[in-house]
């Protein structure tokens, strides 16, 4: 099959590889018809997420039809379509029955549970298509790929719904909800979300469903902030105006409410401590660049509550913990427990309530990935979201 591979940093290609096979009883094997290539793909595009090997099939946002079925699994059928979540979980261990399915206990095998809980203390649940240290599995930007656990990793979608209404149930749609349930807004409140990327935009639109009356939407891109404002956003460019002096005015000088963080570790821009974070990146003295947070927790009014759905991957410094304390914040972060969100968002889309294909900019062939990630990355203001059809 032709499967999109990771080779190094800034190195994607379409190789042709074996298909992949039912290993386990509770599999099964998807051919894929839509996959989407997602703002974490870029932390690995860019290299900055240790434990990936050359030759590693990337994509974790991908829907498609089941083909084959292990023995155990009783609640699918061939011919089946399906979106499968990108955290993989076993439905059964402390976590999934909570329905923290990203922390599942069981789906990142032992030695890559090794490496992670050396780098964390203890392992995440494995993503699919997401280095050795979570789970080492094959990715969807494939012809087909193996899903485990396929009873509770494979959500049946209705006929009537074309992929790209349901394809971001994989993904980004729950993180963007989940975004902001843990911003924990209440009826009234100011909304400030960094990042008007693929997450940022379901922020954007999740948040005004659970009752913001603003949002502010910061960014530097103007084709994403204007499809922020098609939400209803306020914009703020932070390449032309200074974001913390205009949050504080905007709000009376309280500050927004609620603060997300839908940027996560390449803060983009020049300021004086992202540019130190960035000379430390290039010397591998440093793994993440944490400028947005830092605006975050000082932006945020006292009492107010900062939810971090961007991706952080190691260690952050200067973060400014006494405003942290002495404003009582709460931070509330994660990867989604994509399974909890499926069914209650994809009856939302049914009802037209949330429309996930609005911010799906290109539709390419599988063959065209290594161009869409180069664009993907350095054309966002055009790109807004990539999917890739089979
Ligand atoms: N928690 C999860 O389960 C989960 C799931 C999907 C994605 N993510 C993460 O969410 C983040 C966003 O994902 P995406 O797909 O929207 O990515 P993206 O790269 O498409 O968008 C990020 C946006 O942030 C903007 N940005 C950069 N620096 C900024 C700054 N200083 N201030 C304001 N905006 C800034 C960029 O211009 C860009 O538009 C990534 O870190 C991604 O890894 C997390
Ligand atoms: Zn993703
Ligand atoms: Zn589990």
């Amino acid at each position: 099959m032709r499967a999109v591979r990771w080779h190094g940093k800034k190195d994607v290609r379409v190789d042709t590889v074996p298909d992949p096979e039912i290993v386990n009883p509770r599999d099964a094997i998807v051919r894929v018809t839509s996959t989407a290539i997602c703002g974490s793909d870029l932390h690995l595009y860019n290299g900055m997420i240790p434990t990936m090997q050359a030759g590693d099939i990337l994509g974790h946002e991908f829907m498609g039809e089941i083909v084959a079925l292990g023995s155990s699994v009783g609640n699918l059928q061939i011919g089946d379509r399906v979106v499968v979540p990108f955290t993989i979980a076993c439905g059964q261990c402390f976590f999934c029955e909570k329905t923290l399915t990203s922390l599942c206990d069981n789906s990142n095998p032992a030695d890559n549970q090794d490496i992670a809980e050396a780098l964390m203390g203890h392992s995440p649940s494995a993503l699919f298509g997401y280095s050795h240290m979570l789970g080492g599995y094959a990715g969807g930007q494939a012809e087909f790929v193996r899903v485990p656990f396929a009873d509770t990793g494979c959500f049946k979608v209705p006929a009537h719904l074309s992929d790209d209404q349901v394809l971001f149930l994989s993904d980004i749609l729950p993180t963007g909800w989940m975004a902001a349930e843990n911003a924990d807004i209440e009826r009234g409140d100011t909304v400030a979300v960094w990042g008007a990327g693929p997450v940022g935009q379901f922020a954007i639109r999740s948040a005004f469903l659970m009752g913001a009356e603003r949002i502010i939407a910061i960014d530097h891109r103007p084709g994403r902030l204007a499809l922020a404002a098609e939400a209803g956003a306020e914009t703020i460019d932070f390449e032309t105006v200074d974001v913390m002096a205009a949050l504080a005015e905007t709000t009376g000088g309280r500050g927004p409410d609620r603060c997300i963080d839908a940027v996560g570790m390449e803060a983009h821009g020049l300021a004086i401590d992202n540019i130190a974070d960035r000379t430390k990146q290039a010397v591998g003295l440093a793994t993440d660049r944490p400028h947005v947070l830092r605006q975050a927790i000082v932006a945020c009014r006292k009492g107010g509550t900062i939810s971090m759905p961007g991706v952080y991957g190691g260690l952050v410094d200067k973060l400014p913990m006494g405003a942290f304390v002495n404003k009582g914040l709460t931070l509330k972060t994660g990867q989604t427990h994509v399974h909890r969100y499926m069914q209650p968002l994809l009856a939302r889309i049914e009802s037209g309530e949330i429309k996930p294909d609005v911010i799906i900019s290109h539709r390419l062939p599988l063959e065209d990935a290594p161009g869409a990630y180069d664009d993907f990355l350095n054309r966002q203001d055009e790109f807004t979201k990539v999917v890739l059809q089979l």
